[in-house]
């Protein structure tokens, strides 16, 4: 593929100050005389800021560190994460086409992001907000299909939930990267034959997907205010355990802040001291609820589908917001709409999965 600067660029480039000061310390980090290593850090947070790698950037960065401009454009041009061209405002979508993914529906992925997207890779959508492109293996073949949006992988990939997501995405909100479907990681979608024990008290999500909710800038552009200068080189750092992250944002906040989401004024609705008989319905047929949640769930008195089923409005947001950890979960996975069906006997499609162990 030919890669050249795009035709339209802007008038100029400039880091933010947080983000100068996070070049600068990167540019300290070699010796004197070697500073065009930092290249590659440099580019990338120009292109975590923008969104795309403009020219005035690259001569921005060139500039920094001392660079013939053609040095730095050859960089540019060599490695395929750097986007030459303007991508969506809110996510570019970075579809996986390779051997795993083609045969297990790649193909009606790219389909979706032509229909909903634009028909060319790379084009924008209509409203600006999204572009796309076909990619390379990703290594999460395990996980086959699967796409990268922003910095998280989203796998176990239908077009339907691709669509689904796009749709989220374009509301403000972030679904949760990692498995699509309900798997946990890549444990085998007939279930685990050994290694069963990881299964007890478990997190909810696995470690990149909740590190991605912990963290929250899977499509942000960077700013830099994100987290502190981590540059332990430099006198007077911050070290990377006294680092606050009151100010990242997690991806479940939006969700939870969404118009069909709690209000601040909810009721708490009435809960049990212990479940009836002693014999409480298995709260993780809920999708969305794990085993933390289920305790969560249990130690604030709610043991049985039937309760969750007769929340109002105002309940939902109360739960909403006490779910200490994962505000907004009753609203976002529909619990009540769920509880409902399993209250009445029937049974979800996830309901199913759970049943016949396909759930991990
Ligand atoms: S083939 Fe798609 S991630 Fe490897």
């Amino acid at each position: 593929m030919l890669r050249r600067l795009h035709k339209d660029q802007p008038d100029h480039f400039a880091f933010t100050d947080a983000n100068l000061a996070w070049a600068e310390a990167q540019i300290k980090k070699y010796p004197e005389g070697r500073q065009a290593s930092a290249i590659i850090p440099l580019l990338w947070r120009a292109q975590e800021q923008e969104g795309w790698l403009t020219r005035p950037a690259m001569e921005a960065v060139a500039a920094m560190l001392d660079m013939a401009y053609i040095r730095v454009l050859e960089v540019a041009t060599f490695y395929f994460m750097f986007q030459l061209q303007p991508v969506g405002s809110v996510a570019h979508i970075q579809v996986c086409g390779t051997t795993s993914c083609m045969i297990c529906g790649a193909e009606d992925l790219i389909g979706l992001c032509k229909e909903k997207i634009a028909r060319h890779a790379h084009d924008l959508s209509p409203d600006g907000k999204f572009s796309w492109e076909e990619v390379e293996c990703l290594g999460a073949c395990a996980n086959a299909p699967m796409a990268q949006i922003g910095k998280d992988y989203y796998e176990d990939l239908t077009a339907a939930r691709l669509g689904e997501i796009i749709d989220e995405m374009a509301a403000g909100n972030v679904p949760v990267p990692g498995p699509q479907n309900g798997r946990f990681a890549a444990e085998p979608l007939a279930g685990l034959t050994s290694l069963k024990k990881h299964e007890q008290g478990r997190n909810e999500f696995n470690a990149s997907a909740q590190a991605a909710v912990s963290i929250g800038d899977t499509i942000k552009r960077i700013d830099g205010t994100e987290v502190p200068l981590v540059t332990p080189w430099i006198e007077g750092s911050v070290a990377v355990a006294e680092r606050p992250v009151a100010n990242v944002t997690p991806i479940a906040e939006p969700v939870a802040k969404a118009p069909s989401v709690a209000t601040p004024e909810g009721a708490k609705p009435q809960g049990l001291s212990e479940a009836r008989d002693g014999k409480a319905d298995d709260l993780k047929k809920i999708k969305g609820v794990g085993p933390k949640l289920e305790t969560l769930l249990n130690t604030m008195g709610f043991h049985h589908f039937d309760q969750i089923a007769a929340w109002s409005e105002a309940e939902i947001a109360w739960v909403d917001d006490n779910l200490e950890g994962f505000k907004g979960r009753v609203s976002r996975d529909e619990w009540v709409a769920q509880a409902r069906l399993l209250a009445s006997g029937d049974e979800t499609e996830f309901s199913k999965k759970v049943g016949d162990g396909d759930v991990y």
